[in-house]
């Protein structure tokens, strides 16, 4: 059966990134001659400008019914209100589509500049699992006498057992999959703030050491406060293998780790469903760039390399992993990952990768 993608280029650099992922699966598609539909959406910040329409009900049904995957190019409209897109369509995606695993690999690819000194491919390689529909994220919250000097503002962390433990076994079972295939120690890290947060972090520890315990002897774990994370992905990033973290930390943590493995440009991520039938998204992690919109000139590797985890978590890992292994012999060849400095331009970067699949 043809794997039915749905297409969602976005705003601003989006559909430039998207195009060039989707010349890289055409290639690989043919070449591992697998088959493959794509349907193109416009949702995003020029429709809802336009129309007032975001995304509804029936969008997310005929996303969820009829595709099994999702391919994102970006979110985010000069002219539109920050917020209004990203939760009205990102976030409406990530939690009506139950994508509660946000997969962030963060991997410094051969030739690519890092600002970590001394730091290279074989000590920058290992995988954020962040949480994706709880947390500070569920919008929890409110405000009493609001505009007024006694303003109260609260905004709510959830933590739920259930929510917390299928993001657990998931980290759990990919830090598995990963020492299986020698790709990792068998190291899995708890992300959190144990020391202040008593009552959501203490959850996420309780459920952590016992599952791990119960389940997944075989599997080393650690603890880290996410303050002292922030300087081991600086200091010591080789010391990591899988990292689970709850959403709103899982956000910070992983730009940081986007840029250690040589910026927005190349980090790219999936928005994970992992139950049957479950659609599943996966985008650039970087935004819409809008200064640097049709000139060219922004890198679509993060976008391709989306691409390639699209297929590799949707029954095309051989694929999936023939557009990795090209991006990786890219990359040396280009002379920067920044927008306009890469000594090819967004179409070239593009023909690059299918001319080393
Ligand atoms: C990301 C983004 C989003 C997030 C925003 C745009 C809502 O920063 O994908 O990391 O906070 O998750
Ligand atoms: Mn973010």
């Amino acid at each position: 059966m043809a794997l039915k993608i749905a297409v969602l280029p976005g705003d601003g650099t989006g559909p430039e990134v998207t195009r060039e992922a989707l010349k890289v699966i055409k290639a690989v598609a043919e070449l591992e001659k697998f088959e493959y539909t794509t349907e193109e959406f416009d949702f995003g910040g020029d429709r809802y400008l336009a129309t007032g329409h975001i995304i509804d009900d029936a969008d997310i049904a005929n996303l969820k019914n009829n595709y099994d995957a999702i391919l994102l190019g970006a979110v985010g409209h000069p002219d539109v209100t920050p917020g209004i897109l990203e939760k009205g369509l990102l976030l409406r995606l990530r939690f009506a589509l139950d994508q509660y695993i946000n997969l962030r690999p963060v991997k410094l690819y051969p030739g690519v500049e890092t600002p970590l000194k001394d730091k290279g491919p074989e000590d920058i390689n290992f995988d954020v699992i962040r949480e994706n529909t709880e947390d500070l994220y569920c919008g929890a919250g409110g405000f009493l006498r609001k505009g007024t000097p006694q303003e109260v503002a609260t905004q709510e962390m959830i933590a739920t057992r259930f929510g917390v433990e299928r993001c657990l076994r998931y980290a759990f079972d990919f830090c598995r999959n990963k020492k299986k295939t020698g790709d990792g120690k068998g190291l899995l890290t708890l992300v959190h703030k144990t020391n202040v947060l008593t009552f959501a972090a203490d959850l996420w520890f309780r459920a952590f050491n016992e599952i791990g315990e119960a389940d997944y002897p075989d599997i080393k774990r650690d603890y880290n406060h996410i303050d002292a994370a922030c300087m081991w992905f600086v200091k010591n990033p080789e010391f990591y293998d899988t990292i689970v973290v709850p959403n709103m930390f899982g956000d910070i943590i992983t730009d940081l780790g986007a840029m250690i493995q040589g910026g927005m440009g190349i980090a790219a991520g999936g928005n994970i469903n992992p139950d049957e039938g479950g659609t599943s998204m996966y985008e650039p992690i970087g935004g819409s760039a809008p200064k640097y919109t049709d000139q060219n000139v922004i890198n679509p590797m993060a976008a391709i390399g989306a691409a390639a985890m699209l297929l590799q978590n949707s029954g095309q890992q051989a694929a999936g992993d023939r557009i990795e292994a090209a991006i990786k012999k890219s990359t040396p060849q280009m002379k920067s990952m920044s927008a306009g400095r890469m000594g090819y331009s967004t179409t070239e970067a593009g023909d690059l990768v299918v001319s080393e699949l």
